[in-house]
């Protein structure tokens, strides 16, 4: 596989625990998933990680992977890489994973004392690829070795950190998000 068709794959199969955050933020509010309590001296969570957004944001990758299954035809043909189709397990695990590992970074931020909404390097940007690919070798591990393979996953961690700080400026340029990271 060349560098190009790598690029396409890792884009194309990470789509479905891309989405999830993005419309997490869109979609959040309401009552937080630690109902507002409290662990050893801090939120367990935090406002930050919502019902609303959680069950949005899963939904959306959802149906981001199912789209992208009936598109994987015609896409493969035009961009001439042979593009994978999401089996439905991989379809829940990858956004359930995505949201995952980010309320477990929420977890991790309010124990070392870290606000809602303060910067945390590197597992803000990449908490919820590794859980959504963690999860997805837990549930699928043979689908997982045949996508992805070492240089699409070194292309996902080089690529990912970007994309999230693009995507979280641009929300916070539109207003739709409190920090830009
Ligand atoms: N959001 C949500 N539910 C989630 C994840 C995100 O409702 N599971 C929404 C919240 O409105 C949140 C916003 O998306 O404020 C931005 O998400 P994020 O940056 O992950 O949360 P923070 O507010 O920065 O909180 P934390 O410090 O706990 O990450
Ligand atoms: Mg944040």
């Amino acid at each position: 596989m060349n560098v190009l068709a790598a690029l396409i794959t890792a884009i194309w199969m990470a789509l479905p625990a891309y989405i999830p955050n993005n419309v997490a933020v869109l979609a959040g509010g309401g009552r937080p998933i630690d109902g507002g309590r409290d662990f050893r001296g801090a939120r367990l969570l935090g406002d930050g990680k919502t019902w609303r957004g959680t069950a949005a944001g899963v939904l959306a990758g959802v149906a981001t992977a199912l789209v992208l299954n009936g598109l994987v035809g015609f896409a493969s043909r035009v961009l001439g890489v042979d593009l994978p189709i999401f089996p439905l397990d991989v379809a829940i695990a990858f956004p359930a994973g995505a949201l995952l590992g980010d309320i477990l970074a929420s977890f991790l931020k309010r124990r070392i004392g870290r606000a809602r909404g303060s910067a945390f390097p590197v597992v803000d940007q990449l908490d919820f690829l590794a859980v959504a690919l963690g999860l997805g070798f837990l549930i699928a591990p043979g689908w997982m070795r045949s996508v992805l393979t070492p240089l699409v996953l070194v292309t996902l961690v080089v690529l990912t950190p970007g994309l999230h700080l693009l995507t979280n400026g641009i929300a916070y340029v539109l207003g739709l998000k409190n920090e830009p990271w």
